[in-house]
C-alpha cells in the first residue's frame, strides 16, 4: 500500500516508524514531516491547509490510504475533501471532528447521551460569565470553545484568575475560538488518556496511557502539550476501563452514528478518575502526543491493518497484539517552552540510541545536511521499554543522558505516579 501521513510531530514519527514496519507498506510519504520521519519515510513539502493540493498529490502518487495525525486539518475538513475524491482516510469527518473542535458541541452530546462529565454553563458575553463565576466560586475551569493550540483552558484556583481568563477569551486572545466560553466545575482526581479506534460502528480500545501536562517536576508550572507519558497506566484498572467504555466511549460512538455523523478514526477520551468514577474532561479526535509514542512502542501487529479497517469498515476483524510490559516516553523540549524558545540549536548523540528497548521519536527537529537541529518547542521523545514502569523509565533516562543538547531540558520524574503506587 501507498500511504500518506499528515503531520510533523512526535506522534507522526511514531506512527511513521510503526507503519514502516508493515509488510503491506510499499511507500510512505509524510507531509510535512520532521527530521525523524525523514529517516523512515519520504517527507513532502505539501501545504496541508491547501486541500486541493493534498488531493492532487494523492492522485499523482496513487495513494491507497491517508492517515491524518493532528486535529487542525480534521476540523478543517481534510478527511471530507479526500473522501469526496475517492481516497480512504484514517481520521474523522469535519462533522465528527467537532468532538474536538467545539467543547460546547461535546457538552451537548454528553447531555444527550448521558456521558458523565463536569457540570457546565456556556457564555457568549463577558458580564454574565463573570456573574456566573462569582456565584459558583473557585476553583473553577474556564475554556475557550474552539481549538486554541492547547492554550484555551484555565484551571482557576481563585476568582480573580477566573475573571482574568474570561477577560482574555472575550478580548480575543484565542481569536474566534474564544468567542464562546464553557465554564466548568473543577474535577478532582487522577487523569488518564483512553484511546478508542472506531470505524463508525465497532470499537477497539487501546491500552490506557497517562500524560504529564505540567512543565515542571511533580506537576508544577504551566500546562504544556505533554512532557511525557507511559502506558499501560495502572490507574485504569480493568473495571475502570470497562466502565469508561460503557459510560463514555460507546455512548459517544453510538450518539455520533445516530446523528448521522459517524465517528471513524481514533477517539481520545481525556478522563478524570474521580471518587464517583471516570468523568470525561474532553474528547480529542486524534492520537495523543506524546501518548501515541508509547502506544506505538507497545504495538506488535501490523498498524496498517488497524488504520485501514477503521478507514474502510471491518474493524471487528482486527485483533491487535500488544507487547507485554510498559513503554514510557520523556519529552525533551527547548529551554523556555511552553513560553518563547530559540530554534536552530544542534542536537548531538541521538543517532545509534535506538534498540529494542529505546526509540527516539523526533518532534520539532530538522535534518540540516549531516546536523540535527531543534526547530520546535517539544523536540525529542525518548521512549523506553521495560517489564515494569521503573525499568522503562530507567531505559528512557539512560538514553536522555546520552543526548548532548545543552539548549534542551526535560522532566526527570515521568511515570512518578505509577512508580509510587
Ligand atoms: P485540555 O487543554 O482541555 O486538555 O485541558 C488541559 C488540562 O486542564 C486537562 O488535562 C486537565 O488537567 C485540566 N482540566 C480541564 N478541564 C478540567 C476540569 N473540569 N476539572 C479539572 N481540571 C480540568
Ligand atoms: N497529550 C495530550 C494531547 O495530545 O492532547
Amino acid at each position: 500500500m501507498r500511504v500518506l501521513l499528515i503531520g510533523s510531530g512526535g506522534r507522526e514519527h511514531a506512527l511513521a516508524w510503526a507503519l514502516s514496519r508493515s509488510k503491506r507498506l510499499s511507500k510512505l510519504f509524510v507531509a510535512p514531516g520532521n527530521g525523524g520521519t525523514a529517516l523512515v519515510a519520504e517527507n513532502v513539502a505539501l501545504d496541508i491547509e491547501d486541500h486541493t493540493a493534498v488531493v492532487a498529490f494523492c492522485q499523482r502518487e496513487n495513494i491507497d490510504l491517508v492517515v491524518v495525525g493532528p486535529e487542525v486539518p480534521l476540523v478543517a475538513g481534510i478527511a471530507d475533501d479526500l473522501r469526496a475524491a475517492g481516497f480512504a482516510v484514517f481520521g474523522p469527518s469535519k462533522a465528527a471532528a467537532q468532538l474536538e473542535g467545539s467543547k460546547a458541541f461535546t457538552k451537548s452530546l454528553c447531555d444527550e447521551a448521558g456521558i458523565p462529565t463536569a457540570a457546565y454553563a456556556r457564555f457568549t458575553a463577558l458580564e454574565p460569565a463573570l456573574a456566573y463565576v462569582r456565584e459558583q466560586g473557585a476553583p473553577i475551569v474556564i475554556k475557550a470553545d474552539g481549538l486554541a493550540a492547547g492554550k484555551g483552558v484555565t484551571v482557576a484556583a481563585t476568582i480573580p484568575e477566573a475573571e482574568a481568563a474570561l477577560e482574555d477569551c472575550f478580548s480575543g486572545a484565542f481569536g474566534l475560538a474564544g468567542a464562546e466560553v464553557v465554564i466548568e466545575e473543577c474535577l478532582v482526581g487522577e487523569e488518564a488518556s483512553l484511546f478508542a479506534v472506531s470505524d463508525g460502528e465497532h470499537i477497539l480500545l487501546l491500552p490506557a496511557a497517562q500524560d504529564h501536562k505540567r512543565v515542571g517536576d511533580k506537576d508544577t508550572g504551566p500546562n504544556t502539550g505533554g512532557m511525557g507519558a507511559y502506558a499501560p497506566a495502572p490507574v485504569m484498572t480493568p473495571e475502570l476501563i470497562a466502565r469508561s467504555r460503557r459510560e463514555i466511549i460507546e455512548p459517544a460512538i453510538k450518539g455520533m452514528a445516530a446523528r448521522g455523523t459517524p465517528f471513524s478514526g481514533v477517539l481520545f477520551a481525556g478522563l478524570m478518575i474521580t471518587e464517583a468514577g471516570p468523568k470525561l474532561i474532553e474528547f480529542n479526535t486524534r492520537f495523543g502526543d506524546p501518548e501515541c509514542q508509547v502506544l506505538m512502542m507497545l504495538y506488535e501487529s501490523d498498524l496498517l491493518d488497524m488504520l485501514e479497517a477503521a478507514a474502510k469498515g471491518g474493524l471487528s476483524a482486527v485483533e491487535p497484539r500488544w507487547r507485554e510490559g510498559v513503554a514510557l516516553t520523556v519529552v525533551m523540549a527547548a529551554r523556555g517552552y511552553p513560553g518563547a524558545y530559540e530554534k536552530g540549536s544542534e542536537i548531538k548523540g541521538v543517532a545509534g540510541l535506538d534498540t529494542d528497548k529505546v526509540q527516539v521519536f523526533h518532534a520539532g527537529t530538522e535534518q540540516d545536511g549531516g546536523t540535527l537541529r531543534a526547530n520546535g518547542g517539544r523536540v525529542l521523545n525518548v521512549t523506553g521499554y521495560g517489564a515494569e514502569v521503573a525499568e522503562a523509565q530507567s531505559h528512557a533516562y539512560a538514553a536522555v543522558d546520552k543526548i548532548d543538547w545543552p539548549e534542551g531540558f526535560c522532566r526527570r520524574d515521568i511515570g512518578w505516579r505509577a512508580v509510587s503506587r
